[in-house]
């Protein structure tokens, strides 16, 4: 048992949506998470600056004495997990994308026809594609980068014209063309988009790896005896390198609470 919390970090906000499915499967654990939102977006940035920030995270987590690392970020995930891993060689860190990969290989079959939608970053890895085609190889699988998505949402703009029009602009052609039945949200803001898409994509088949990575880190923490005890009682704190309006009103919105045990808190890392 370890009443130690778990550090999540992400660009921005995005993670956030991995929150609440783990308070749901794992109510004893309490989290620090740090949204890097005066550094957002990530996902078109070079990938050395993406490592710098992550480490830099990492670094600040890790200093708070998180018992496990969560990336809930595909971008960094796809980028700076095995670095991550090197830095700090004894502390369990879980990425979001083999979790998903393993879920598209177990539901689908060699009649689906899968896309995947992520930042440029994520997407010029192949990591998901390359996951996927080594656990199953007969599966078919696209992808594209549909890069400004994660400042509209950052800004807000969701259940609106704005982002139903840039959803048509990236996806009609991809969906419609590849005759998609199957669809990766590869990039942890794009769970904010999913009414969206269901509506303008009826019948499209959604896997979210905010929510496959849950089965993840239960069972690293099972395996390490580091599962919090019934006892434990704690505080979720919640940092951004820019605590904006925006920020507390998102979090707000995406973990549909106002809980009072949720703290709020400002953390600049200078480069
Ligand atoms: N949530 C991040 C991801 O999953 C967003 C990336 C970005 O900041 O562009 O990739």
């Amino acid at each position: 048992m370890d009443n130690r919390a778990i550090g999540f970090f992400d660009s921005g906000l995005g993670g956030l949506t991995s929150i609440p499915p783990l308070f749901k499967a794992l109510p004893r654990e309490r989290v620090i998470y740090f949204g890097d939102t005066a550094r957002t977006p990530y996902g078109s940035k070079a990938v050395s600056t993406i490592r710098q920030y992550a480490c830099q995270i990492a670094d600040f987590l890790v200093s708070k004495n998180v018992k496990m690392l969560v990336i809930a970020c595909n971008t960094i995930s796809t980028t700076c997990l095995e670095e991550l891993k090197a830095r700090f060689p004894a502390l369990p860190i879980v990425g979001i994308v083999s979790p998903a990969a393993e879920k598209v290989a177990a539901s689908c079959d060699k009649t689906n026809r899968i896309g995947i939608i992520g930042t440029k970053v994520t997407i010029a890895s192949g990591a998901y594609r390359d996951m996927i085609r080594t656990l199953a190889p007969e599966l078919t699988v696209f992808d594209r980068a549909t890069p400004a998505f994660v400042p509209l949402i950052e800004e807000g703009i969701i259940e609106n014209e704005i982002m139903d029009l840039t959803i048509h602009y990236y996806m009609d052609d991809f969906v419609a063309q590849n005759r998609l039945d199957t669809l990766v949200l590869g990039c942890t803001h794009y769970p904010l988009l999913r009414k969206n898409i269901e509506r303008l994509y009826p019948g499209l088949e959604i896997i979210d790896p905010s929510q496959e990575i849950i089965g993840r880190i239960r069972k690293t923490l099972a395996e390490r005896d580091l599962l919090a005890d019934e006892s434990q009682e704690g505080e979720n704190v919640f940092y951004a390198s820019d605590l904006s309006e925006n920020f507390t009103r998102m979090i707000q919105r995406i973990l549909e609470t106002e809980r009072s045990d949720l703290i709020l808190k400002f953390k600049n890392l200078d480069l």
